[in-house]
């Protein structure tokens, strides 16, 4: 059983212990995993190339500790409990000896078509327990999965399979998410016309929606299954083999594959969902997040199965049938711990309490908060009405490139302040830098937050440019992981995460860059240059302001505005669409061409009063026309 922290005491001094001898900390705590070969060395690390190796020399199959070593005591156990987008239809559950049944299988599924240890496999699947299995399969044969959230277009899956050079690509006929249907295959179709490393494409038949499929390449799932032999010994694998690669958006170009690796990833995983959640034995643990995103990763998959947890995976959204589901879903599988986003609890705050009335939420015990900051009002809402005022709320900082929990409360344990993600993890060791890199020591400060030492479950490269890895975390801080947030530490020492500081725009807890979405936009016909900035809405946490420079005069705006909005939807995906849309006649720029944000910021907000300098622009009146335009 893996350790897990009872008192705030015992935190502090598995604090001190992970910061004064990290080897020592990790080797206990991967001590409770199952190795098919033991380490020789806990951590070899520089930030200067970067290197970093947890485990090094270990050989393990994660699939093994997530499901084989649960057997004796769980075959029967539910592992995931899976709600579907239509209440009325039946849930399906799953026990462990059912999944370690079906990853077998699947993972021969994998290897009679051609998949073998190291290649990368793309899944493109709604939220459905085949997307855990397949995922499962390749971890059990050593392929690396590239899950793309099933709300992208056509165009990024193609991106994502070709920089990685995917050789499968998993996908279903589609599904629905509420009353919109989303047709997988179709999509999936388009974006194979342009994929040359893609051999087969693996469907599986969710809802009978018609779909064409193509001789050679395109194969049914439950075909192939019939095919397959049961029984699947879990591959040696190197604990710095990859894992899985996660694409992610940073200030400039095209998205990033992160790249995590195996051993470091699945003790960090699992340490982080025993010790935050403080899950016990038999809890029904809900996630709501994506399987797409590095927190269905993380808490869905591998943290729950890892400690033997029952797992739900949910295949709609929380207004579908009406604006009670979440509580339904929670009264019905009577779920102890339930994680969510800010934005999720802010649209269901507009309706109310009475969708509470007829809801038994007696079953929770701790509640989870992920992917933005949440504010004040939203989270003292989750906590008396979701949780009754009896059950902590663990407002969990991370991101994809962490691959877990880096600031959080432990719950029930670390004393909570609303809005604040209060302390770090045991092994992270926090800091926060001014513009030059200096530190900025004591308490009561604010800064850019950065991270001095490894931990297990961190990015070790960006898939196929590892100075890209480089240059985007280890450079602007030489020697330090710098997370691109800003942050507070405040008089008790507690870590609020104020926002990004870069140009990152996170509109419903989706990470969105601005560079990737101004190419999208000035993919547009009519379109000569975009910039895109943020700006605060009450829902989303952010939403997208875009302003345009179009190359002729445009008789109707609101044609060209659905039509960039449509664009966008098919360039990158749907959750991407820019919320306001502004035709101007040129940008902010300084004489060195650098667009001033800063200034398109202030517009966006409303906040014209002070622009502060301006003289330093090429042509500061474009300022006032933009301002006299302004969507309001
Ligand atoms: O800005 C932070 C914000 O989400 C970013 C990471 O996004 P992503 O890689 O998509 O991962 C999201 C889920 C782990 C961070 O740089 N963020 C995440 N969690 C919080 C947060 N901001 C404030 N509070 C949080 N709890």
């Amino acid at each position: 059983m893996l350790p897990q922290i009872k008192t705030l005491d015992e935190y502090r001094q598995q604090y001190q212990a992970s910061v004064d001898d990290p080897q020592q900390f990790w080797a206990n705590i991967g001590a409770h995993f199952n190795w098919q070969r033991k380490w020789d060395k806990v951590l070899d690390w520089n930030f200067q190339d970067p290197s970093i190796k947890w485990y090094d020399g270990a050989q393990l199959n994660i699939t093994e500790n997530c499901l084989d070593r649960h057997l004796p005591a769980r075959a029967d156990q539910v592992a995931i409990i899976w709600e579907p987008n239509d209440p009325k239809e039946a849930a399906r559950h799953i026990t462990y000896g059912e999944l370690h049944a079906s990853v077998q299988r699947f993972a021969n599924v994998l290897l009679n078509n051609g998949v073998k240890k190291g290649d990368r496999v793309c899944i493109y699947l709604p939220m459905i327990p085949e997307a855990a299995v397949a995922m499962l399969a390749c971890a059990r044969i050593g392929a690396v999965h590239s899950v793309v959230f099933a709300g992208f277009s056509a165009q990024s899956i193609s991106d994502r399979v070709n920089d990685s050079g995917c050789r499968m690509i998993i996908t279903a006929d589609g599904f629905y998410r509420g009353e919109k249907k989303f047709e997988l295959k179709g999509i999936v179709a388009a974006a194979l016309q342009s994929t040359p490393t893609i051999e087969k494409c693996i469907v599986f038949n969710h809802r009978n929606l018609p779909v064409k499929m193509e001789a050679g390449r395109d194969l049914w799932w439950h075909e192939e299954w019939q095919k397959a032999d049961a029984e699947n010994k879990a591959a040696t694998v190197e604990a710095e083999d990859p894992l899985f690669i996660l694409y992610t958006s940073g200030s400039t170009g095209k998205p990033k594959g992160v790249l995590h690796t195996t051993a470091g990833y699945m003790v960090f995983a699992a340490y982080t969902f025993k010790n935050v959640f403080q899950y016990q034995e038999g809890e029904v643990f809900c996630c709501t997040a994506d399987i797409g995103w590095v927190t269905g990763h993380s808490y869905i998959v591998y943290g729950p199965l890892l400690n033997g947890a029952t797992t739900i995976m949910f295949e709609g959204v929380p207004t579908y049938p009406d604006h009670g589901r979440f509580w339904e879903l929670i009264d019905k599988h009577k779920v102890n711990i339930f994680y969510t986003a800010p934005t999720a609890i802010r649209s269901l705050q507009a309706f109310g309490e009475d969708i509470f009335a007829d809801k038994d939420l007696s079953s929770l015990r701790v509640l989870g908060s992920v992917g933005e900051p949440i504010n004040e009002e939203a989270w003292h809402w989750y906590h008396d009405n979701v949780g009754k005022g009896k059950c902590p709320i663990v407002d969990t900082w991370w991101q994809t490139e962490t691959g877990g929990v880096m600031i959080s409360p432990l719950a029930g344990i670390t004393p909570l302040k609303p809005a604040f993600a209060t302390l770090p993890l045991p092994g992270v060791e926090l800091l926060l830098v001014d513009e030059k890199g200096n530190e900025i020591k004591g308490n009561g400060v604010e800064g850019n937050l950065c991270i001095r030492h490894p931990w297990p479950g961190m990015a070790r490269s960006v898939y196929g440019d590892h100075p890209r890895f480089k240059q985007t975390y280890f450079s602007t801080y030489p020697g330090l992981y710098f997370t691109g947030d800003g942050c507070r530490r405040d008089e008790d020492g507690y870590y609020r995460i104020t926002g990004r500081v870069d140009d990152v725009i996170n509109v419903s807890g989706h990470r969105i860059g601005t560079g990737e979405l101004e190419d999208a936009i000035s993919m547009h016909g009519e379109v000569i240059e975009s910039a895109v900035v943020a700006y605060p809405h009450d829902v989303k946490g952010q939403a997208i302001y875009a302003y345009v420079i179009c190359d002729k005069h445009i008789e109707n705006k609101d044609v060209l505005y659905k039509d960039i909005r449509d664009h966008v939807t098919q360039v990158i995906g749907a959750f991407a669409r820019p919320d306001k849309i502004q035709i101007v006649p040129g940008l902010p720029r300084t004489r060195s061409g650098k667009i001033m944000r800063r200034i398109l910021r202030k517009i966006a907000e409303g906040d014209t009063g002070n622009l502060g300098d301006t003289s330093t622009l090429i042509d500061p009146s474009v300022v006032d026309t933009i301002k006299a335009e302004a969507i309001h």
